[in-house]
């Protein structure tokens, strides 16, 4: 613990910040990593650490809650089909079907990269590499995701260009996005909308705003990956290159 140090080949680890360890073995986001360092739940080499900011090395035995913190099989990265009629949660207290249930034959821990509402299907990623997993989250990356939406009525090309530029929700404008309309019988219309922000119910509220109720939302792309090859409720390994393409994007 604390400091550079050599290993027994004679080369030197870098040691790294604990709270970074943390995150890379899927447990929680850097800053979630902090506040359980913080509360006093992890402990090195069996004493408990408070402070934030120690650094360690692979000798150090780090433990959450008392139980050691390993991610032996590697991180591991899924895109899942969300279906509509699932929560994207690890656990649901009402007891409804979450994105987990869907990877029943999957052994390994992951948790869900942002999140889908319960009514929205489309592309999820779950991970265990707490690392990637907040900087896809975090603002400053401005990760796209793109959404193909069924709203009523036959939209204007005012709105289509209001939700480019930006609407109010919650007091604050949404960033610029890009909205195209794909086709429309006048009663409904369908839309291709890429945005870059992960506010809650971000694109049924931004629909609301400028008049045309959402009526159904997938979520075709996220990020550089799509949904191409997998039906509703199935789910594939990102391969090594997607994986690649990921982490040089954030
Ligand atoms: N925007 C929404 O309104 N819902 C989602 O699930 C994702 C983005």
């Amino acid at each position: 613990m604390l400091g550079k140090r050599s290993s027994d080949e004679g080369t030197v680890e870098a040691p790294l910040r604990l709270q970074k360890v943390i995150a890379r073995a899927g447990l929680a986001s850097r800053r979630a990593a902090d506040e359980l360092i913080a509360a006093g739940r992890v402990s090195i080499n069996g004493s408990v650490i408070r402070e934030l900011g120690v650094k360690v090395t692979s000798r150090d035995q780090i433990a959450v809650d008392g139980r050691p913190l390993s991610n032996a099989a590697g991180p591991i990265y899924i895109l899942l089909y969300k279906p509509t009629g699932v929560v994207t949660t690890v656990r649901d207290p009402y007891d409804r079907r979450t994105v987990i249930d869907c990877l029943a034959t999957l052994s390994e821990r992951v948790f869900p990269v942002g999140r889908l509402d319960y009514d929205t299907s489309g592309a999820l990623l779950l991970t265990n590499d707490g690392e990637l997993a907040h900087r896809l989250m975090h603002p400053k990356f401005a990760v796209n995701k793109t959404y193909e939406a069924v709203v009523s009525g036959r939209i204007s090309s005012e709105a289509l260009s209001q939700l480019e530029r930006g609407v109010s929700l919650d007091g604050r404008l949404t960033a610029r996005a890009s909205a195209e309309c794909k086709g429309t019988d006048g009663r409904s219309s369908r839309i291709v909308i890429t945005i870059h922000e992960g506010r809650n119910r971000q694109v049924r509220r931004m629909f609301e705003a400028v008049g045309y109720p959402c009526q159904r939302l997938v979520r075709t792309r996220y990020a550089s990956l799509s949904l191409r090859g997998l039906k509703p409720g199935q789910w594939r390994h990102l391969t090594e290159q997607e994986v690649h393409q990921l982490r040089t994007m954030v």
